[in-house]
């Protein structure tokens, strides 16, 4: 079987867990591994990954999926908003619009990425400008719950979710 691992990363969090698919996948026949530069890539299986982009992949992977056909695929994301599998779900379901039902979906996979520090001084001009607005409070928060990952249990379960995958998908 043929596999293609495709990600877009900027501040890395995504490419980490790709690079652990793709560890995951040493045995298996990895015919890809990089950002999204060509179309037209022969695999059976294609293994695509983005950062969280104002609620959804990036423009460059989402073009990719729009363009395939008759085609296995498993989505997997960084988010900085994390910890809650109903809001992976809705990130989920915003991609899942662009891919066309002649694929087989076999799954997602979701984990937080951190942010860069300029977010957090932008929460903390924010709550010094509104200090009764508990939403920026919550915000600050997660931000840094999110400074540690992907960590090593995320990596792990990105690994342990491509090999259910494999073992489910019968190749
Ligand atoms: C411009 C921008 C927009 C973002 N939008 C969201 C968002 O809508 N939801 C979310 O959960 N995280 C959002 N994030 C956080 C990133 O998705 C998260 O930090 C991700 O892990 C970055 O991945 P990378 O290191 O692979 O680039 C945003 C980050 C940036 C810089």
């Amino acid at each position: 079987m043929k596999i293609a691992i495709i990600y877009a990363s900027v501040t890395g969090n995504t490419k980490m867990v790709a690079e652990s698919i793709k560890e995951s996948l040493k045995k298996e026949n990895i015919i890809y591994f990089d950002p999204v530069t060509k179309d037209n890539i022969d695999a059976d299986l294609f293994v695509v990954g983005s950062w969280t982009n104002r609620g959804t992949a990036t423009n460059e992977i989402i073009n990719f999926l729009k363009q395939l056909e008759n085609k296995k695929i498993a989505f997997f994301g960084t988010a900085g908003y994390g910890g809650s599998e109903e809001y992976y779900q809705t990130l989920f379901n915003r991609v899942k619009e662009n891919i066309s039902s002649s694929n087989l979906l076999l799954g997602y996979f979701y984990c937080q990425g951190k942010m860069p520090l300029g977010v957090r001084e932008r929460y903390i001009n924010m709550i010094k400008a509104n200090p009764a607005d508990a939403n920026l409070l919550v915000s600050l928060e997660n931000f840094d719950e999110a400074l540690t990952h992907p960590d090593d249990k995320d990596l792990e379960n990105a690994k342990n979710w491509i090999k259910e995958i494999i073992k489910k998908g019968g190749f």
